[in-house]
């Protein structure tokens, strides 16, 4: 079944970069492919032939205003961009959103049709601690009553992102499955943290899994396209 394979560019890359990395990269039919380059770049994604899907890393939780530095739902809409990464673990920790600050830039998106990709997850405080169902029932708690359509997580433990470290299949299947049983609806739910070109197919082998959000492997073109293809 087809799967959502995204990637988070973070804050790599600049205009020859991007521009080599699309010639590069070769775009799978099996999968639905998002990508997410910083702002300044959405361009080259969205001039591309190809019709790629933009995704963009964050959105602001405010709709119009004396917001210095923020990008609002409604411009993201108007050029063109269809998904929104919100609640990534880096922007809650560097800039200090909070759960409802998450959920406002949520609805915020819903009213502009950008698809959200809400991301949860624990430290390894509260992994260690065995508190993680816990931790993300709450971060999840705020979506319970939402519309029955089109709501995507990526779980993303913070102590796998950037680090090379991978859950085993099993912990990563009993999150799924928690986080999919705590919606009495269909939803969807992808998995990041260190995802790269050799361990993307098993991973994709998780039965509850619907896709793959991907950092640091997204950077090389082949890398990804192999990941994307999977
Ligand atoms: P990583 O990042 O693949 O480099 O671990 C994933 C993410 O932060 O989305």
């Amino acid at each position: 079944m087809s799967k959502i394979i995204a990637a988070n560019f973070k804050m790599h890359g600049d205009v020859d970069f991007y521009s080599s990395w699309l010639k590069k990269f070769e775009l799978p039919k099996q999968n639905t492919v998002l990508f997410a380059p910083p702002y300044l770049y959405f361009d080259c994604f969205l001039k591309d032939e190809r019709n790629l899907l933009v995704m963009s890393q964050d959105v602001s939780d405010e709709e119009i205003g004396p917001f210095t530095s923020q990008i609002s739902a409604k411009m993201l809409n108007e050029i063109g961009v269809e998904f929104s990464l919100i609640g990534h673990s880096e922007t809650r920790d560097k800039m200090g959103f909070t759960n409802k600050n998450v959920f406002q830039k949520f609805l915020s998106l819903r009213a502009n049709r950008i698809t959200p990709i809400i991301c949860v997850g624990e430290s390894k405080d509260y992994r260690d601690g065995g508190k993680h169902f816990g931790f993300l029932e709450e971060q999840l708690s705020f979506y319970k009553a939402e519309s029955k359509t089109g709501l995507i997580f990526a779980y993303e433990p913070v102590w796998s992102i950037g680090t090379g470290i991978l859950p085993k299949s099993s912990e990563i299947f009993e999150v799924v499955e928690f986080i999919k049983s705590y919606f009495d609806f269909k939803i969807k739910v992808l998995y990041g943290g260190s995802v790269n070109a050799s361990n993307a197919k098993d991973l994709l082998r998780i039965k509850n899994l619907d896709g793959l959000l991907v950092g640091g492997a997204s950077l090389k073109a082949e890398e990804f396209a192999m990941i994307a293809g999977s």
